[in-house]
């Protein structure tokens, strides 16, 4: 039987991370794990509960007491907070602009990254966030790092929500892209980087089939 790999896929927001992630999953019949998702997750339960997101130990001794559940569905995946679906909520733009504060917490990421690892003790997922080939998967067989400029990772989003019939502002979108790559980028803790030994690909003129392909093609090379 063919080795199940790690496939590891770190980036910027709106490069297009979950949605090749989870069409690379699909084509190779592995779970997708949204990271972002979890720290999406907490964020809102911190917010919900008024607790001060500058605050490391109360959001940690709130993270341990929370289980954070995601299910597959067509469009992704279903997250689920204490059993109730927040799969909408956790998109919102308070939790948007809030996560990347969350996020910033070393004992946060410790708890996040322990249950991470959990679901990729056998192998066989595809993993997106900002650490993962540096700190969740250090030893994923294919690690990948997706890039664009921040104006079409801007439009990508805009794009997104005028479908779904969302108001959205591009120019309000671009300030808030960067300010949390920005953030992301310059925390002390597992900031957002490409791992030495990841393969990275701009996707600023590359359809979501191109990025794809390109990536099964990576993995192709590494089960030889
Ligand atoms: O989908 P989008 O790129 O907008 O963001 P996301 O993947 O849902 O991640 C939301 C936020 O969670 C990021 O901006 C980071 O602050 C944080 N995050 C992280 O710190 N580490 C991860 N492995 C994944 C997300
Ligand atoms: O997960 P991440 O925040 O990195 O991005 P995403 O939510 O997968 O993608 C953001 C938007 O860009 C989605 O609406 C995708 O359909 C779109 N996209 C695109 O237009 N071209 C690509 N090469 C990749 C994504």
């Amino acid at each position: 039987m063919e080795k199940k790999l790690s496939i590891a896929i770190d980036g910027p927001a709106a490069a297009g991370k979950s949605t090749v992630a989870k069409i690379v999953a699909e084509k190779l019949s592995y779970i997708y794990i949204d990271t972002g998702a979890m720290y999406r997750a907490l964020t809102y339960k911190a917010i919900v509960n008024h607790l001060n997101l500058e605050n490391e130990d109360p959001l940690l001794d709130t993270l341990l007491a929370t289980e954070i559940e995601l299910l597959p569905s067509e469009n992704g995946q279903f997250v689920y907070l204490d059993h109730r679906d927040v799969t909408n909520e956790i998109r919102s733009s308070i939790v948007t602009n809030s996560v990347s504060i969350v996020s910033k917490h070393q004992k946060v990421r410790e708890e996040m990254v322990r249950r991470q690892q959990a679901f990729a003790t056998e192998g066989g997922v595809v993993m997106d966030g900002r650490d993962i080939g540096t700190h969740v998967l250090p030893s994923a067989e294919v690690k990948v790092f997706l890039l664009a400029s921040v104006e079409e990772r801007a439009v990508r989003r805009h794009t997104e929500n005028l479908q779904k019939g969302f108001p959205s502002d591009l120019e309000k979108l671009k300030e808030e892209i960067a300010r949390r790559d920005k953030i992301d980028s310059e925390r002390e803790v597992a900031p957002l980087k490409k791992a030495d030994d990841a393969i990275e690909i701009d996707t600023t003129s590359l359809t979501i089939p191109d990025v794809v392909e390109k990536i099964m093609d990576l993995i192709h090379e590494r089960i030889g």
